[in-house]
């Protein structure tokens, strides 16, 4: 026990409050000089600028940094790591807009990774069309690739 965290682990270690990454507040000067374009979103930046901060930090595995860059978007490209870390990180319990429904998604995940992870993304994609935001095309690609898959 104690050994070292899995690869969606160590993502989720980049993102965490106390990680690499200086939070919010002060952080932000930070992130825009980490990652200056971050999809123009400054509330995105800090997946890009914690992926950046990763890989000085020594972290060499792709498919983790793209889990780090991408988590809050969506990414066509992900593996596994990819997949965990932004299950994991729309279904954290603390989340306000969460229900019963989002309960029995967690409950899921061990069995249905894959099922649970496509209801994330159609979930995250109805609140952000439910919410008047746009949709970026990293989130459309990898809709569309779900979408067709079945
Ligand atoms: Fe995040």
């Amino acid at each position: 026990m104690g050994g070292r965290p899995g690869r969606a682990g160590r993502g989720a270690r980049a993102l965490a409050p106390g990680g690499e990454l200086p939070r919010r507040a002060e952080g932000r000067a930070d992130e825009r000089e980490l990652a200056p374009d971050a999809w123009g979103e400054d509330a995105l930046r800090h997946g890009p600028a914690a992926a950046h901060l990763a890989a000085r930090h020594g972290e060499t595995d792709r498919g983790v940094l793209d889990a780090v860059r991408y988590h809050s978007v969506g990414y066509v490209g992900w593996d596994r790591a990819g997949r965990m870390l932004y299950v994991g990180d729309y279904l954290e319990p603390d989340r306000a807009f969460h229900g019963e429904w989002h309960r029995e998604l967690i409950a899921r995940v061990p069995e249905e990774p894959d099922a649970v992870f496509r209801e994330v993304v159609r979930d995250r994609i109805r609140r952000l069309v439910t919410g008047g935001r746009p949709l970026l095309p990293e989130t459309v690609d990898l809709w569309n690739v779900l979408a067709r898959a079945d």
